[in-house]
């Protein structure tokens, strides 16, 4: 019997705890950059399960590589070794430069992990008080506690207080603020390279350069965020890099297991000599399914020309994006890097996401003004010019003052 958006709305209703709002559609099978949807309409998917979804949705490789390991052994814990986690932690660690690798589950818990090794990085050094932390306002770094107290909205957090203490928050266009944030209770700064649930926002290269420069003279250590901007999302395997910034650590996640649930922490030689065992853990963290689903999207990256293909195809989206800006002046800026795009409205984007839906188009709302676009990496350019195409029609019948 076929199941109906119906049947699944009243089930959810039911017996899912409410905590998201979702759009009216439900998908069943994925194609590449297309999924479908029960009654079988095809949507073409700017979204990628918000930048998961790495190489598309049911790539073979993928597939096939996740079918053997099911078929073989999917998991052990960590009181044993096996065959893929070196081999993922290699990888991760040749585009990063970071030497080592803890695996965990979610971008959140990568998040924990860093936070977590920063203060035992200070413990070991025998400076106890270097607890705090310094985020940045319109940071977001997941729901988990830590995660949570490095976030910045104060929806997100005010409900769930007291959380981790001490939290100074700086503003991302005062870089000259940041030297006094980091006083000698910091333990680590933690920014996103560009923020992604904020709205698409690169740090600026002064907030970079003030970044480096507290951290050699005080000794703070960076941690980035790329679970949204890492693993060639931008054009550069890490945000970082495209800054010059030089993080002790950096958070991964989404796009690492092409949909498997996967999140890692990379983590600097002076920071991993102060880790010893038992200080951090995971029961699923790194099992053989979610190394073997790293390993592949990780080789599509490193060997398969995936990279070169995100700088080609992102250079293509950027002018197509500025393209469409110039004729629809409810745009007032594109920002982003590669695969990671955002318009920014004079409007809430609400009546834009939800119209490109009804035309067959996912995208997404951040930061109530902004549409975000995050398509699968492996996006060919004729699918950008087919989005953009939907996002001219829906942008010519969304009036000016953005209601439809
Ligand atoms: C920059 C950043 N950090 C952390 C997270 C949390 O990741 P997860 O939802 O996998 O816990 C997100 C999720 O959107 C994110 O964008």
């Amino acid at each position: 019997m076929k199941v109906t958006l119906d049947d699944i709305l009243a089930g959810e209703s039911r017996h899912v705890l409410q905590t998201y709002r979702r759009q009216p559609v439900a998908f069943v099978r994925g194609a590449g950059a297309h999924l479908f949807d029960v009654d079988g309409r095809d949507y073409l998917d700017f979204v990628s399960g918000i930048g998961v979804a790495s190489l598309g949705h049911a790539h073979p490789g993928l597939a096939a590589a996740i079918a053997e390991q099911a078929a073989t052994l999917l998991h052990t814990s960590n009181l044993y070794y096996h065959p893929f986690q070196a081999d993922a932690a290699s990888r991760l660690s040749q585009l990063s430069g970071l030497p080592r690798v803890f695996f965990c589950n979610s971008g959140a818990e990568a998040v924990e992990a860093c936070l977590k090794f920063a203060r035992r990085y200070w413990h070991t050094q025998g400076a106890k008080g270097r607890v705090g932390f310094v985020a940045i306002e319109g940071g977001f770094s997941g729901r988990t506690f830590g995660a949570l107290s490095v976030t910045h909205d104060a929806n997100y957090r005010a409900p769930f207080a007291p959380l981790l203490e001490p939290v100074t928050f700086v503003d991302p266009r005062a870089p000259e603020a940041l030297a006094s944030a980091v006083t000698d209770r910091t333990a680590a700064i933690i920014a996103e390279p560009m923020q992604g649930e904020g709205g698409i926002r690169p740090l600026s290269r002064e907030f970079a350069d003030a970044i480096n420069e507290v951290c050699t003279r005080t000794g703070t250590l960076y941690i980035a965020d790329e679970v949204q901007t890492g693993l060639g999302r931008t054009g550069y395997p890490f945000y970082s890099q495209a800054l010059g910034l030089r993080p002790d650590l950096i958070s991964v996640g989404k796009a690492l297991g092409g949909g498997v649930p996967m999140g890692a922490a990379l983590v600097s030689e002076r920071v991993a000599q102060a880790i010893a065992p038992g200080d951090h853990g995971s029961t699923y963290g790194g099992n053989l399914l979610g190394t073997r689903a790293a390993s592949f999207v990780l080789d599509q990256l490193l060997n398969q020309g995936l990279l070169e293909h995100i700088q080609d195809v992102g250079a293509h989206f950027e002018r197509r994006l500025r393209a469409l800006a110039l004729r629809h002046p409810a745009i007032t800026e594109v920002r982003g890097a590669g695969l990671m795009r955002g318009l920014q409205l004079v409007y809430d984007a609400k009546p834009i996401v939800d119209l490109a839906r009804e035309r067959g188009l996912l995208v997404n709302r951040t930061d109530e003004k902004v549409v975000r676009l995050l398509p699968p990496l492996t996006i060919e350019a004729a699918e950008i010019d087919r989005a953009t195409d939907i996002l001219d029609g829906v942008f010519a019948a969304v009036p000016a003052e953005g209601q439809v």
